[in-house]
């Protein structure tokens, strides 16, 4: 079937990404290899987060799908269509990015209608007010870019991109300049529309938050390569290695050095002086480890430590809203933790805990190439 480019209802397509790579060339000095060969297999409808710190290269892996930038070596396609050299706007593809161009000359509503009309779309003035509408918009409409705010403007930019109905949608950052509230609401709303129009979406975000919310799966980049691609639960519950773990998770994972112990039978874990209890079968004894504990996975409880059993003590304990958290140095070691408490518990500074976390909430990973351990 060929795709044809004046449909009003958008059939959704995969979107493909096969060993994708992009080197970058400056004049004279060394080239920059900033995607390093990523696969994706985006299934028809789905919403991906594309996550990840700033210059790991999502912005360029997006630029290479809508042909704003030369792919290196590898493949993209759409559906069964190999797009990978096609110009942009034979691709399918649109685009929310933020420096997106508006034409200044004419209004928001101009700027949003004018592909529309120009490929005579049945009730191009329908779907612009639509979107509008539910973008929290119709105030803008009237007025001219130049005399937009940047969070109204990219309001406008992921309007525009949304009014064409592409099979293939991309936004980079759609959010960033909105205030919070708002930020919330047209988070929720470009769920919904994406849903009910069925795009193909890859949402580029710093923001974990939104990534979580927003996604049917994620995919965490780090320094030019996919970390991880799963659903939000997946991500968080079984990170694949000590980046995704620690880039995932609000507060922070706690990272500490611990050796693997086996000699009475069931792994354990030994950090300083005590240890845990893991549920990981692949580590010999003795064996070096990172262990991952997320803070809201921690226990801690004042009873004094019996031997045997991982000990810390309290240095700052403070009450937020729905639960309390402390800062604690373990003992044996030169590191803290942090541990999320719940709300009717308080610790003062210095107490001595137990520290404690169900074993298949406890991470290991290899301290040389940091990979999960299980
Ligand atoms: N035109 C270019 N020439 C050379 N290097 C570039 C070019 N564009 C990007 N880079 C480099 O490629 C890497 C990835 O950049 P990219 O913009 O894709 O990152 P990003 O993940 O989008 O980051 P951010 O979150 O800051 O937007 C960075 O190191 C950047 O400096
Ligand atoms: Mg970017």
């Amino acid at each position: 079937m060929t795709a044809t480019r004046d449909r009003t209802t958008s059939v959704a397509q995969s979107l493909t990404l096969e060993h994708l790579t992009k080197t970058y060339m400056s004049r004279g000095r060394e080239s920059f290899q900033a995607v390093k060969g990523i696969e994706l297999d985006i299934a028809p409808g789905e919403l991906i987060a594309l996550l990840g710190p700033s210059g790991c290269g999502k912005t360029t892996t997006l630029r290479m799908i809508a042909g704003l930038e030369t792919v290196t070596s590898g493949d993209i396609r759409i559906g069964d269509r190999t797009i990978t050299n096609l110009p942009p706007g034979k691709r399918g593809v649109g685009v929310g990015f933020e420096s997106y161009a508006l034409y200044p000359p004419l209004s928001v509503r101009e700027n949003l209608s004018y592909g529309l009309l120009a490929r005579k779309v049945p009730r191009a003035n329908e779907l612009v007010n639509t979107i509008a509408r539910r973008l929290e918009m119709q105030d803008l409409l009237d007025l001219r870019p130049a005399s937009l705010s940047s969070g109204q403007k990219q309001r406008v930019a992921l309007a525009r991109a949304l009014v064409r109905n592409p099979p293939i949608l991309l936004l980079d950052e759609p959010l960033s300049h909105l205030d919070a509230s708002a930020r919330q609401r047209v988070r929720r709303e470009l769920k919904v529309l994406q849903r009910e129009f069925g795009y193909t979406t890859i949402v580029v975000t710093h923001d974990q938050v939104e990534a979580l919310s927003l996604a049917d799966r994620l995919a965490v980049m780090d320094g030019g390569i996919i970390a991880q691609f799963g659903t939000p639960d997946e991500v968080f519950d079984d990170p694949a290695n000590l980046f995704v773990a620690g880039f995932v998770g609000e507060p922070q994972i706690n990272v500490l050095d611990g050796v693997v112990r086996r000699d009475r039978g069931a792994p354990s874990v030994e950090i300083g002086t005590g240890r845990m209890p893991v549920a990981v079968s692949s580590v010999a004894d003795g064996q070096a480890v990172k262990v991952g504990i997320r803070p809201q996975d921690t226990l801690i409880s004042i009873a004094t430590a019996s031997t045997g059993q991982v000990s810390a003590s309290v240095q700052y304990f403070e009450h937020l809203m729905e639960f309390g958290q402390a800062s604690l140095e373990v003992t044996g070691v030169d590191a803290s933790v942090l541990v999320q408490t719940p709300a009717q518990e308080s610790f003062k500074p210095h107490d001595v805990c137990t520290l404690w976390a169900p074993p298949n909430q406890i991470y290991l990973f290899d301290p040389d190439t940091g990979n999960r351990l299980r």
